[in-house]
């Protein structure tokens, strides 16, 4: 039977860590895979999450299934997070979902199934794998414009045209709420209103993508473009991701939440929703989300998050500035200043193909064959290294 099934090529984000994993060089550097590292190069277990876990562990009465939706004071939770006092909870329909990516997954069964036959519009270029998760489900997909030619900053008229002119009323348009993955370039408050109305003039539906609240500039700010196009669109569908935030990459922490134009419309959709958690994963895990409604229940806490989502947003940050004076002292060939406007864990940094290649074989520095950087992994140690390293393959 299995000997007709084919070697499957490794994932291009994912693959890499395996093979970083592989490498025996003792000095090599990972900045693939969009994990946040503090400044000793560590993954932390944050200590919110911590302190809430202690909790958890003398409160916790039962292991039982969670329903399917999830755990009700986390969706509740998510619900403020996302959507402020913007949206009544009666008009959104949330599923406690295994990691954003489940969250896509989810919404992409739903469009395959209820929306026929609604295509998805992808940003070019876009998290590796969107393009999979769409068309795994069955969903047709499309791009549209979003780099500028230089590949350093939005091409913002362009990307307005190909929304404007493109889709078809019906379709899906896939947006990044911030830190867009892979390029760290976000449109700005005016920008978000203008897609906003295309949106809505072209009767399109958006998916936006929310995996690095608080990445950008603050965990409310960040929340701009899902509140400004709220304030023009009526249905909307939100993937939201705690990998980051909260740091809990391995529980698979996410949700969907699904805007509708009414609270009947709203439990109509979560009922399907709920059928297509049901033969998917059956119900979420919970103890990512106990661990998150446990944070955002409590005052202290949730402070303490607060700070600690500001020291990663600011570590990123300060090593951006670095990576940017760093490579300016070894070279002149590229002036990578352009990083310093861009938001989140990921630059675009131009390597091509060549050079990313050069850095894995001759440097052991991993870095995705897009030449997307996740700048949340350099350190004050790594950085000399890996500035020598580009300098040189540039
Ligand atoms: C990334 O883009 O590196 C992260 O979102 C992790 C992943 O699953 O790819």
């Amino acid at each position: 039977m299995f000997e007709t099934i084919q070697t499957a090529p490794p994932d291009s984000i994912l693959g890499l860590t395996e093979a970083f994993q592989k490498d025996a060089n003792p000095a090599k550097i990972n900045l693939s895979v969009g994990v946040y590292k503090d400044p000793s190069g560590q993954t932390p277990v944050l200590r919110c999450v911590k302190q809430a876990e202690e909790t958890l562990l003398k409160t916790e009465t039962t292991k039982g299934y969670l329903g399917i939706d999830g755990l009700p004071e986390y969706r509740q939770h998510l619900h403020g997070l996302v959507f402020g006092e913007q949206v009544p909870a009666s008009r959104v329909a949330i599923v406690q979902t295994p990691g954003g990516t489940g969250a896509l997954r989810v919404a992409a069964d739903l469009i395959a199934g209820q929306l026929k036959p609604a295509q998805i519009w992808l940003s070019n270029p876009t998290w590796a794998n969107h393009n999979a998760i769409f068309t795994a489900a069955g969903v047709g997909v499309q791009s549209y414009a979003y780099l500028n030619a230089e590949k350093t900053g939005l091409d913002f008229d362009a990307m307005l045209e190909d929304l404007k002119t493109k889709p078809r009323t019906g379709d899906v348009v896939l947006l990044h709420a911030c830190c867009h993955n892979p390029t760290g370039v976000d449109p700005t408050a005016e920008q978000w209103a203008q897609i906003a109305e295309v949106v809505r003039e072209r009767g399109l539906l958006p998916l936006v993508d929310f995996a690095y609240q608080g990445f950008g500039q603050g965990i409310t700010e960040d929340a701009v473009g899902i509140r400004t196009l709220l304030q023009t669109c009526d249905e909307m569908l939100v993937a939201s991701s705690f990998s980051k935030n909260f740091g809990l990459y391995s529980e698979r922490v996410g949700g969907l939440s699904l805007v509708a134009k009414n609270p009947a419309e709203a439990t109509a959709a979560l009922s399907q929703l709920k059928r297509v958690v049901r033969t998917n994963y059956s119900n979420p895990p919970r103890h990512g989300g106990a661990i998150v409604a446990t944070v955002l229940s409590s005052p202290e806490l949730t402070t303490l998050w607060h700070e600690e989502v500001a020291e990663m947003r600011n570590r990123i940050a300060a090593m951006r500035s670095q990576f940017v004076a760093q490579m300016h002292q070894r070279q002149s060939k590229r002036d990578f200043s352009f990083l310093l406007s861009q938001s989140g864990m990921f630059s675009f940094s131009g390597l091509n193909p060549m050079q990313v290649d050069q850095l894995r074989n001759e440097y052991a520095i991993y870095i995705v064959g897009s030449g997307r950087i996740n700048v949340a992994g350099m350190t004050d140690e790594n950085l000399p290294r890996l500035c020598d390293a580009v300098a040189a393959v540039l």
